[in-house]
């Protein structure tokens, strides 16, 4: 057991980027820790954006919020320190209570500058950083330039594109969002004999396709890691309808293509075409348990390495243990085991969907 560092006093905590189901269990857990550890919180509106503009959270209903903007100075008389009370009922519920931002600007050290006198001002010893790729490198940078403030990483998105750890809080709530929309398209598909394209979300990576495509049986699953040229895509297709399935979906990840231009592709290959995609559906609702035990635990995690006084470090999980790893190592490193379990998933998808190998990876 790693020793406790008494004399950290002061924290806060912030979401950044897109928001993620789970984002709010994991800010629960960080404030429950740290009110029952003594630790004075505090949680910042708007990610790095509110940080910089000096947006602490306080209590935030209707009322108090009117009275504050006629009357600023009354501000002083609403304490920041979050509470236990502060995150009652937040658990299951999608989207994050502190709000969040993508905010370009905190690339430029004299805008990280500001954020970190607004920190330093009021004592804060620690910050928590609840987000993505792009809130972990603001994490980082804040973390060099103010050696002061120790600050630990939490991944939250629904692209689970994190490197080493891995799940990232919210994935596994948008994939099970998808796979129940895919079951839907599905039942129309079939009653049309028709192919479906659907788009599945993740920037470059394609873990929300591949699982959501896998749950549901997809015809076809396509994922930028592995790309599939347009011979095969038939190839896989024909292959269906020759095993007498007259009808199909086509998982389409964000990196590969729009579904709209897919779609046109395999018009061209003589398939009858829809498209679906939910957007930014795909990022809302309850989280599933799975993603608000990550989030606990990681929240939790963040607290105590605090106060043992570990810096510049994000949790991760190998699926059991929630460990620590450094941001250098996150973002100089890649993460190869992360992309063999993918391509083991994608193998024996294709064995199943197809009874052999297409795309080799
Ligand atoms: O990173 C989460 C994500 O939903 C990606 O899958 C998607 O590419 C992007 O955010 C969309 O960003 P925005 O909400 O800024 O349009």
């Amino acid at each position: 057991m790693e020793k406790r560092i008494k004399n950290i006093k002061k924290i806060a905590v912030l979401t950044s980027g897109g928001d993620a189901p789970g984002m709010n269990a994991a800010i629960r857990a960080v404030v429950r820790t740290a009110v029952a550890d003594g630790i004075q919180v505090y949680g910042i509106k708007g990610g790095f954006e509110g940080l910089v503009n000096d947006n602490f959270y306080t209590d935030s209903s209707f009322l108090l919020e009117k009275v504050r903007k006629h009357f600023p100075f009354i501000k002083k008389f609403f304490s920041e320190e979050m509470v236990s009370e502060s995150v009652s009922q937040i658990i299951g519920r999608g989207g994050t209570m502190l709000l969040t931002s993508r905010f370009e600007e905190f690339k430029e050290e004299s805008v990280r500058e500001i954020a970190i006198e607004n920190l330093r001002k009021r004592g804060i010893q620690g910050l928590v950083v609840i987000g993505g790729n792009g809130s972990y490198r603001g994490a980082w940078e804040l973390a060099k330039q103010a050696p002061d403030i120790k600050v630990i990483g939490i991944p939250a998105t629904i692209d689970n594109d994190v490197e080493w750890t891995d799940k990232t809080i919210g994935f596994a709530t948008a994939a099970n969002t998808l796979s129940k929309l895919f079951d839907r398209i599905r039942d129309t598909a079939r009653s049309h004999k028709r192919v479906f394209v659907v788009a599945a979300m993740g920037r470059e990576a394609g873990d929300l396709a591949l699982d959501a495509g896998v749950s549901c049986g997809a015809e076809v699953i396509l994922i930028p890691e592995f790309p599939v040229d347009d011979k095969t895509i038939k190839i896989m297709l024909e292959k269906k309808l020759a095993q007498g399935r007259d009808y199909a979906t086509v998982v389409v990840a964000e990196g590969v293509a729009k579904v709209e231009e897919f779609a046109e592709r395999l018009q061209k290959m003589g398939f009858e075409t829809r498209t679906s995609d939910i957007g930014h559906a795909q990022r809302g609702g309850s989280p599933c348990v799975e993603d608000r035990e990550l989030a606990s635990r990681m929240g939790f995690a963040a607290v105590k390495w605090l106060q043992m006084g570990r810096r510049s470090v994000a949790t991760s999980t190998n699926g059991r243990n929630i460990y620590p790893i450094n941001f250098k190592k996150i973002f100089t490193t890649k993460d190869e085991g992360k992309l063999k379990r993918k391509a083991q998933l994608y193998r024996e998808y294709q064995e199943i969907t197809y009874g052999e190998i297409l795309v080799d990876c």
